[in-house]
């Protein structure tokens, strides 16, 4: 049985997706992401879609929690 895709939003950085998911490119090729991948939120990664630390650099900054929605 699959895990359920689940994606969490990390302070100051990334989504981290985990679980059963895709990511295709714009060109709908898979990429291989091994069940766990970071997803750049701030917009300044080289290697979008993908998170590659530039947050930390830009010290990347927005709110923890959704304005919405369960937490749980
Ligand atoms: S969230 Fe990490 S580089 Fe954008």
């Amino acid at each position: 049985m699959s895990e359920s895709a689940r994606i969490t939003v990390c302070p100051q950085g990334p989504l981290l997706v985990r679980g059963d998911f895709e990511v295709l490119d714009a060109d709908g090729n898979r990429l291989d992401t091994g069940g766990s991948v970071a997803l750049c939120r701030c917009g300044g990664s080289a290697v979008k879609p993908l998170c590659d630390g530039t947050h930390k650099r830009t010290r990347f900054d927005r709110p923890r929690r959704s304005r919405g929605g369960d937490s749980s």
